[in-house]
């Protein structure tokens, strides 16, 4: 059976949220089933993290998977570098530390997105401080993405016999005793609640109050992604 669109196109533009990059991890197919219904009506996406390659050819494949894929969509792309070589069709470049709160609230306002990927530095404190900011700027019954999440039981595995294991989580949660971003989405499924240090009260309530669902899928090796789901009616 041939890929799903977006499968192909992330494989066409060499992002490793596809199926062939080097360590690809195998999301896009997980996403597609969300996507897939709303194509045509996607009007903004925000992605978190736009990629390491310098040359322009080859710089920012998922910023031009998500254009292609969507084609009424303007794709918006953060990153701490400046990647402002991107220079393409409906596909904009801003910097921004995503690990600051400040800078956010800077950029979010007067902005709204109907899907928003983090695939940024994949720090747990970045991740929080992320869908905290960002949660409120997603527009009613929109997709919200957090790419590879350090796993819960605080080990990497190689998954199916694979040598594959990542590097130690330690690097993602600085803090050491945080709880890291998958335990913190999984209590929110066993319960609703969402405890996490890098959550202030508010911005907790809101999440809680407004997100209708989370799944948490594995990928190809040790990093997962989850995808959630704001209400269609928020608070
Ligand atoms: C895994 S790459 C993104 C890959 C790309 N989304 C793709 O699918 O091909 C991670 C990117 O996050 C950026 N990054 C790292 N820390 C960041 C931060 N604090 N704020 C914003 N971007 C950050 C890096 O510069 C890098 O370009």
């Amino acid at each position: 059976m041939d890929p799903d669109e977006l499968t192909q196109l992330a494989d066409r533009y060499g992002t490793d949220k596809g199926t062939r990059a080097r360590t690809a991890h195998n999301y896009t197919p997980h996403y597609h089933r969300y996507l897939s219904e709303r194509r045509a009506d996607v009007g903004a996406v925000l992605e978190i993290g736009i990629g390491k390659s310098d040359v322009p050819g080859l710089a920012a494949p998922s910023l031009k998977m998500w254009r292609d894929y969507f084609p009424q969509a303007r794709i918006d792309g953060i990153d701490i570098r400046d990647r402002s070589m991107v220079l393409e069709d409906r596909i904009e470049t801003f910097v921004l530390d995503a690990g600051d709160p400040i800078a956010w609230y800077g950029f979010l306002t007067g902005r709204s997105y109907d899907l928003i990927i983090d695939d940024g530095s994949h720090r747990v404190d970045h991740q929080l401080i992320t869908l905290a900011a960002c949660f409120h700027a997603l527009n009613p019954g929109g997709i919200y993405i957090v790419e590879d999440l350090v796993p819960a039981d605080g080990t990497p595995q190689p998954i199916d016999g694979t040598t594959h294991v990542g590097p130690a989580p330690s690097r993602y949660n600085r803090t050491g005793t945080a709880m890291v971003t998958e335990a913190v989405l999984q209590r929110f499924v066993d319960g609703g609640e969402l405890p996490s240090e890098f959550l202030g009260p508010n911005d907790r309530l809101y999440l809680e109050a407004n997100i209708a669902s989370v799944e948490i899928i594995a990928g190809a090796w040790w990093p997962k992604t989850a995808v959630l789901v704001k209400k269609d009616a928020c608070i």
